[in-house]
């Protein structure tokens, strides 16, 4: 999604406003742009289409040591990825950047006869309704930007300078996150932390409905109705070594590679093995409400939406009388679901930004039901807005292909589900084994990603020239080949599908000729030797089977990565890391851009 920078304070603006841009790459996006003014009220404006890499190249023919500025990389919506449609957006004396969608932008543009549109984009209506409201000096800044955002529908986080007074910045949020950061002598803004890190420890991070006024030396927060806001300052977790590559040559590789630790981090202090239990402190919903709970919702999109799905799967087998339902955000928003009452939503999300998901959450809590967020990132809308929530803690994850996340978040409500099951009175014996699992899965994940990751590698390469791929699995194996297949196509572009092995004679196994190679996850213990039929039903068609277990199969297949390990329950969660590298490794093979995909964004905060 685009990302917005800003700077007002004693350094050269240009300076943090391209390293905080760059920060913010991973995003994804399609041009980027800046503008700083000078002392003397000049403004100097440089967009360019495509990479950063074109706007440095613009901006090294037009050095400025300006103290204030702002910036922006944009993700096209309304409008192609072009110069004119880049932000910042220019009215006036007014320059504005802005993330979000304004959905009455055409009643608005159609008011403003006096602007000469430039671009399609709806940002620029919204900087000529703040200029509307500024050009006749009627209104200070921050109140001509109030003016303008109480006629506004749709979503903004949005940062504002004016050529008329170099000292002063406003910035505005509602539903597009917008973090201060506070600096000495300077602050600094943007729309993720991870550009504030190297530059203050110290953030404030905007409510939906603020706005603020900004100096090098001031922070002054309100409503749209003036009210004012006192500022919470927190801590930015993150540290700059956890957002650079650490030596690998893709974040995805490193993202993957990090997960033993990662995952270490998500159990931290929520696992006790010696007596088989789990204590979670931040759903924060008491023995009583735990043991009342009949009913499980699980909202997410995408790797989300998977993780949610296998925990599911998990949480049934050990949780008596409950039922759960994982469903896609951006269906069920819609929906007219009718939800029990003794029911509690997980709302799955890394960014705790996704639009859909938001949606949902708070369509969910207009009926009542209580909501617990499964997130990563601190202090995103989402984190802020559910009821009580579990951190998955795997820090930044800057790959667009969500990694890590999936499998701290399966483990993050697994451990949620174990909690109900205590407070139900769930034998021992029976969690004691998740548990047991659970605490040595971060080093089985270690030693499964040192023992098959060359030999993934090998095999990927041979796979590269296909254009279509089925994966396949049964029970916990199956959302887990959904996820295989999801990470395949979003990096490889190939079109990958999973299905459940039970469905192949229901349709899918019409499909397999030589367009397609097969994945299939088969782990022991877990329907084994019903999948390895199914894994003879492709063979016989001439599919060009590879085979992920960890356990022996006598099948002349084309490939088998055998996975060593004692675990049997989680067993499809090392699976899921076969699935992990063999994407990395033929996206690799396949010379694509592995870190940034076409088409897609880190969070997707528009719908
Ligand atoms: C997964 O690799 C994709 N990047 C995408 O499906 C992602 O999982 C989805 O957009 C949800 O994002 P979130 O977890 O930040 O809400």
């Amino acid at each position: 999604m685009c990302g917005i920078v800003g700077y007002v304070g004693e350094r050269k603006a240009q300076d943090f406003l391209v390293s905080g841009l760059k920060r913010l790459e991973y995003r994804g996006y399609d041009s980027a742009g800046i503008a700083t003014v000078s002392k003397d009220n000049k403004t100097t404006l440089i967009r360019a289409k495509g990479k950063i890499v074109n706007l440095e190249e613009k901006l090294a023919k037009n050095k400025r040591d300006d103290h204030i500025g702002i910036g922006h990389t944009r993700w096209a919506t309304h409008g192609e990825p072009s110069e004119t449609n880049a932000h910042p957006h220019q009215a006036g004396s007014i320059f504005l950047v802005h993330n979000g969608i304004i959905e009455n932008y055409k009643d608005l543009k159609a008011e403003l006869k006096g602007h000469e549109f430039k671009s399609e984009t709806d940002t620029e209506v919204l900087a000529a309704l703040v200029n509307s409201f500024y050009k006749d000096g009627k209104y200070p800044l921050i109140n001509a930007v109030v003016q303008a955002l109480k006629l506004v529908k749709g979503t903004y986080g949005i940062a504002v300078v004016s050529e008329k007074n170099p000292d002063e910045l406003v910035v505005a949020r509602s539903g597009s996150p917008l973090v201060i950061g506070v600096g000495n002598n300077e602050t600094l803004i943007a729309s993720d932390a991870s550009a504030l890190v190297g530059h203050t420890k110290k953030a404030i991070y905007l409510n939906d409905g603020e706005v603020a006024l900004v100096t090098k030396n001031s922070i002054e927060i309100k409503t749209l109705n003036a009210e004012p806001v006192s500022a919470k300052v927190e801590e930015i977790e993150t540290n700059l070594a956890a957002i650079q590559k650490g030596g690998y040559d893709h974040f995805l590789l490193k993202e993957i590679m990090e997960q033993p630790d990662s995952l270490a981090e998500t159990l931290r202090g929520r696992l006790n093995v010696k007596d088989g239990t789990v204590r979670l402190g931040g759903p924060g919903l008491s023995e009583a409400e735990l043991r009342k709970i009949k009913h499980l919702i699980i909202v997410g999109c995408g790797t989300a939406y998977h993780a949610g799905l296998l925990a599911g799967y998990y949480i049934e087998k050990f949780t008596p009388e409950i039922t759960i339902e994982t469903v896609i955000a951006s269906e069920y928003r819609y929906r007219d679901a009718y939800i029990p009452k003794d029911s509690v939503a997980l709302i799955v999300s890394q960014s705790g930004e996704t639009a859909d998901t938001l949606a949902c959450l708070r369509e969910i809590k207009k009926q009542g039901t209580k909501t617990i967020g499964i997130v990563n990132v601190i202090g995103s809308t989402i984190a802020r807005e559910v009821d009580g929530g579990t951190y998955v803690h795997v820090g930044p994850e800057i790959s667009v292909a969500s990694t890590k996340a999936f499998t701290s978040q399966v483990i993050a409500m697994v451990m949620f589900g174990l909690t109900i099951a205590q407070a139900k009175g769930v034998k021992s014996s029976t969690l004691a084994p998740y548990v047991k699992e659970i605490a040595k899965l971060p080093e089985e994940i270690r030693k499964t990603l040192d023992s098959t990751a060359e030999d993934v590698r090998k095999i990927a390469k041979d796979y590269a020239k296909y254009d279509h791929a089925i994966y396949l699995g049964r029970d916990t194996a199956y959302p887990a080949a959904m996820e295989g297949a999801l990470k395949l196509k979003e990096v490889s572009y190939m079109d990958a599908n999973a299905y459940a092995f039970g469905e192949l004679k229901h349709g899918p196994l019409a499909l397999v000729d030589d367009r397609f190679f097969e994945m299939a996850l088969v782990p022991k213990g877990i329907l084994f030797e019903k999948s390895i039929s199914n894994v003879q039903e492709v063979l016989a068609r001439g599919g060009h089977m590879i085979v992920v277990t960890n356990s022996e199969i006598d099948l002349e297949v084309e490939n088998v990565v055998k996975i060593t390990t004692s675990l049997e329950i989680f067993a499809p969660l090392l699976m899921n890391l076969i699935s992990q590298l063999f994407a990395y490794y033929v996206t690799v093979a396949k010379g694509y851009n592995v870190d940034q995909p076409r088409n897609l964004a880190k969070s997707v905060t528009v719908e």
